[in-house]
């Protein structure tokens, strides 16, 4: 089928490779020419396992295009995907400027029927208004439906995810848009569920807000555990191994980050608010978990180091999560921030987040390093803060000789605490012993 996809960020950028894989016809709009020209010779702005080799193909193909024109994207298309930022206000509302202004330009560029889909996260109701938008700037009356086709994908897993995912949404009231979006994702054997444009928009709110709220849960029961030396790790096994609450999202660590979870938190918060006119108290208290959970990690690195100013500490980590280089709300980079307002010299290393992050720090006494042994050249504590793979392999003895002083402190519980200690490390991780 002949698809457009309105925004070449993340979201936008897998589903449309995703969608040229199984052989669709895909042209991608981004108003950014810059970004368009280098999609365009098969390089991407982001780090995505799996993307960059999906784009070349599907390119070379002639499945997958890109352009700067709306009106270009949807002369060609049967189906309009919208994947446009839906940025957080200070209030906790979402800003839907973008939205509003993508929809009034397609509006009159609507010469036959069209499906316009939205994928970016919005509040209920998100989808009437795009309707009402349309039909004010569509002289032409033209016919088009509204879908509402929340995106489920993680960054670092987005390809996978894309392409297997648990559950299609798709949220309609007609049955030719319903018929139309079935056929684009025949080719993703996924469960499709088929809602109302309002039910689908909640089902997004709701489920990463429940996701998150499962983090928050495991939080506040590693602080449980750590009170009693008992073993977060296996406390999440054990309560996950039940297959009504499931094992996915209790791992224990410095708080949920990133461009998602906060944001939809709140959103979720501020329309229980809005619309019943009370708070939803639960969400409020997991982010109250949230917001307390890197102070409570480190007042460990406080009560073991006892005097953290002049101290030189490795942080192995900046991401918000591993196979990413996404530094947004990264947890991460609050603690980089914190140890450096506490006056520590700070030595970083991150796979992949250094770019992003230089300019960060780069009026601070900060160091960064080019490997994680680096990081750790005499440094006296060492600090694990996104759970990337790479260092599970790094050898703890080499770590060893090259730190000045022995402590790990463990935000991500990656490492085997009795491996650890056996080394000789002064090992303090989440909630085990
Ligand atoms: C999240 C959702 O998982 C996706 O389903 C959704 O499509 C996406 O938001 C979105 O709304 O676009 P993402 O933010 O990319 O995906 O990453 P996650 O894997 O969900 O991780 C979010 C944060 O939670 C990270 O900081 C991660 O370290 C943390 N986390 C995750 C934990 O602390 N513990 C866990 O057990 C899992």
């Amino acid at each position: 089928m002949k698809l457009c996809i309105i925004g070449a960020g993340h979201v936008g950028l897998v589903t449309g490779a995703c969608f040229a894989e199984v052989g669709h016809h895909v042209i991608c709009i981004d108003n950014d020419q810059r970004k368009v020209d280098m999609l365009a010779a098969g390089k991407i702005p982001l780090y995505e396992p799996q993307l960059e080799e999906l784009l070349s193909r599907n390119i070379a193909a002639k499945r997958l295009f890109f352009s700067n024109s709306v009106k270009a994207g949807v002369d060609a298309s049967e189906v309009i995907f919208l994947a446009v930022p839906t940025p957080l206000r200070a209030d906790g509302t979402v800003d839907l400027s973008c939205i509003e202004q993508v929809v009034r330009e397609i509006a009159p560029a609507l010469g036959a029927y069209r499906i316009i889909v939205d994928k970016s996260t919005v509040p209920v109701k998100t989808g009437e208004k795009m309707a009402e938008i349309i039909r004010r700037h569509n002289a032409a009356s033209t016919l088009f439906d509204i879908v509402s086709n929340p995106e489920f994908l993680r960054e670092g897993s987005a390809v996978r995810d894309t392409l297997h995912p648990d559950r299609i949404v798709i949220g309609s009231s007609s049955q030719r848009a319903i018929a139309l979006m079935r056929k684009i994702y025949e080719p993703f054997s996924a469960p499709l569920l088929i809602t109302d444009v309002n039910s689908a928009e909640l089902i997004k709110h709701a489920a990463n807000s429940f996701l998150a709220l499962k983090i928050s849960y495991i939080n506040m029961v590693a602080r449980i555990c750590e009170a009693n030396k008992a073993d977060v790790k296996k406390v999440a096994d054990g309560i996950g191994l039940d297959k009504r609450i499931g094992r996915g999202f209790l791992d224990a660590g410095i708080g949920y980050g990133g461009s998602c979870f906060p944001k939809d938190v709140a959103t979720f918060i501020a329309i229980c608010q809005q619309q019943l006119g009370r708070p939803f108290g639960l969400l409020r208290e997991v982010q109250k978990i949230n917001d307390t959970q890197l102070e409570y990690f480190i007042s460990k690195i406080r009560g073991a180091l006892q005097v953290l100013e002049g101290r030189k500490i490795a942080v192995w980590g900046l991401t918000f999560k591993p196979d990413t280089d996404d530094i947004r709300n990264s947890v991460a980079v609050a603690l980089v921030n914190l140890l450096i307002s506490e006056g520590v010299i700070v030595q970083v290393y991150d796979p992949k987040g250094m770019e992003k992050s230089r300019r960060l720090w780069a009026k601070t006494a900060a160091r960064f390093a080019s490997s994680p042994l680096e990081a750790v050249q005499g440094a006296e504590a060492l600090v694990i803060a996104t759970e990337w793979k790479e260092f599970t392999s790094v050898d703890l003895r080499e770590v060893k000789a090259r730190m000045q002083a022995w402590f790990i402190f463990d935000g991500r519980n990656l490492l085997n605490p009795s491996v650890a200690r056996q080394f000789g490390f002064s090992y303090y991780s989440i909630g085990r012993f």
